[in-house]
């Protein structure tokens, strides 16, 4: 997905839990935007959002024309592959005169974020720690049986609401200023599982039980669910052994925003529709 502002005033945008969130931040702050997304039917973005189809993959069929702000991911597809296209699709942003570019980090240095630090653009990584929206993995066994199954209840994170990832980097292309900066988000507070899962109760209105999986049934269930297992190593491995980026809570987003970061209350209240029996899943 990748955001810019077109010759008109427009940016573009695409339909992820935190590209949405960037194209609505992007709105309003009153700019057009332009979204890329492999699937225009499926991609349910506002409607003033000019919707183009584009793979990151085949970086010729991504519409650079016009635009001035790009906000890109280094994973894409459904296994969440590095993104090799990096170097090439810089390359046609810069020759499309693009000059501010957000790159958001995932969990490793990439090709894609070795090309944009390389580039002549006015870049700044985004390295959001977990994202609230994780969570969301845990709606239908908290609808179905009312319980969340989840290895490592020691481990502790400084989960980030997506919105606040949105607005972070809309900011960023809009005002600038933020040129050549590495920026860490987390929320306001770092929670473990069983803290997560108290608030949502909470937010429901009904206890929701944790029960703590051993590591090898965890990996057992990201199998069969068809996640690679390169990607299961990686996810497991982050969870067991969090480095201390993953739990220290930073300031980044007050900084940046001037209000607080959004607690895992608030989201928790936000999305309680998705966690209970009957309500749907959308
Ligand atoms: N979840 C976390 O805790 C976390 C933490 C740090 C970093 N991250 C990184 O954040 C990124 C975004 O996470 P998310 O939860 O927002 O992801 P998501 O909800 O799964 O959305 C993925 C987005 O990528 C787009 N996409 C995928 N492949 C594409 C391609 N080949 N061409 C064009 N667009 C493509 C999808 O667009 P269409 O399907 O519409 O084409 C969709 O908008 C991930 O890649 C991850 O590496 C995540």
């Amino acid at each position: 997905m990748f955001y810019g502002r077109c010759h008109d005033g427009s940016r573009c945008g695409a339909t992820g839990n935190a590209g949405r969130q960037v194209v609505n931040e992007l709105l309003a702050l009153g700019q057009r935007v332009r979204a890329v997304t492999r699937n225009a039917a499926e991609s349910h973005l506002p409607a003033q959002v000019e919707v183009v189809e584009g793979d990151l993959t085949r970086p010729e069929t991504i519409p650079f024309d016009g635009v001035t702000a790009v906000h890109m991911l280094t994973n894409a597809g459904a296994d969440y592959a590095e993104l090799l296209s990096g170097p090439d699709l810089v390359k046609q942003a810069e020759e499309a005169g693009v000059r501010r570019i957000t790159v958001l980090w995932s969990g490793h240095r990439s090709a894609m974020e070795e090309a944009v630090t390389a580039s002549s653009l006015e870049w700044t990584v985004l390295r959001p720690v977990d994202f609230m929206s994780n969570a969301l993995v845990w709606a239908e066994s908290v609808r179905v049986k009312g319980e969340v199954r989840e290895p490592f209840a020691y481990a502790r994170s400084a989960l980030v609401h997506e919105g606040d990832i949105g607005a972070v980097a809309a900011a960023v292309l809009v005002r600038g200023g933020h040129g050549g900066r590495t920026y860490t988000l987390t929320g306001p507070e770092s929670l473990s599982v069983p803290e997560q899962v108290a608030a949502l109760s909470a937010a429901v209105g009904r206890e929701i039980r944790y029960v703590e999986q051993s590591e090898a049934e965890a990996r057992a269930e990201m199998l069969a669910a068809g996640r690679p297992a390169e990607v299961v190593d990686v996810l497991l491995g982050w969870k067991r052994d969090m480095p201390a980026e993953g739990y220290t809570v930073v300031s980044t987003v007050e900084d940046v925003l001037g209000r607080p970061a959004r607690s895992f209350a608030l989201w928790a209240r936000e999305h309680a529709g998705r966690f209970i029996s009957g309500a749907g899943t959308r």
